[in-house]
């Protein structure tokens, strides 16, 4: 019954990022946006090199994953820095916009749609770093975003890293969340959604899974509601 319960809830999820992509993507992905333009991958560009200068992410490489790619709007600078990227995200819909954007511009990435578990289906060891941005934060389940930073353990090689962003868990931030759903809500976007307000992760499991694995855990506080779990492999 558990197990019924589990599989509605993230097909649950994926229903929703399928409907955000096929009404308004481009906002459902970043909410400054509203149209998959010229602009919002120039800006998604922007963002990606903004942060990994600030985080001091490594700027090329042999092969980057990226999880929860959404319609590519990262997708497309991460392919230009590193020499292939495999992008993955629980959603198809979202999947077939960042392939129709890049197909012809960037033949280095794979798209593949994942089960939203957590589960990666790659190879222990395959990808030099994963990056992932606003998307373990839209995750309800713990034990999902959980199981997602041990799989990047996993699959990233040693001496790789990670750059994993989930929610702060400060009070203020709460607060200051709230405060944009229920105004989102009143645009009429769907933000009061479990799928979209996603939960918080306890920072001691993944201190624990750290130590349990010997990886070394920092955590940066970006903004009042990111925080970066930056996590390199021994
Ligand atoms: C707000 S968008 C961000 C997309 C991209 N990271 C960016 O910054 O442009 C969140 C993305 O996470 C994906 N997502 C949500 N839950 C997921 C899960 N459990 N597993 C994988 N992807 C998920 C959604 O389909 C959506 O494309």
């Amino acid at each position: 019954m558990q197990w019924r319960h589990r599989t509605g809830a993230i097909e649950g999820q994926r229903r929703y990022w399928d409907s955000a992509a096929d009404t308004t993507p481009a906002w459902y992905t970043a909410t400054q946006h509203h149209v998959l333009d010229p602009v919002f991958y120039q800006e998604g560009a922007r963002e990606t090199d903004a942060l990994f200068g600030v985080l001091r992410l490594p700027t090329s490489g042999t092969n980057l994953l990226e999880i929860g790619c959404g319609p590519g709007r990262m997708t497309g600078r991460l392919a230009e820095l590193y020499d292939a990227v495999t992008a993955v995200d629980i959603s198809p819909q979202m999947i077939a916009r960042a392939e129709f954007v890049h197909r012809d511009s960037h033949s280095n990435i794979s798209f593949r749609t994942v089960t939203g578990n957590g589960d990666l289906p790659f190879a222990g060891e395959s990808f030099d770093g994963v990056f992932s941005y606003i998307t373990l934060q839209h995750i309800p389940d713990p034990r999902h975003q959980l199981r997602y930073i041990e799989e990047s353990l996993r699959v990233v090689r040693r001496s790789g890293w990670c750059a994993i962003q989930v929610r702060s868990p400060s009070k203020r931030s709460i607060a200051h969340e709230w405060v944009g759903h229920i105004g989102h809500t009143l645009q009429r976007k769907r933000t009061l959604s479990p799928a979209w307000r996603g939960a918080k992760i306890d920072l001691a499991s993944v201190e624990s899974l750290c130590r349990r694995v010997g990886a070394d855990l920092s955590v940066n506080h970006l903004t009042l509601r990111h925080d970066w779990l930056l996590i390199s492999r021994n």
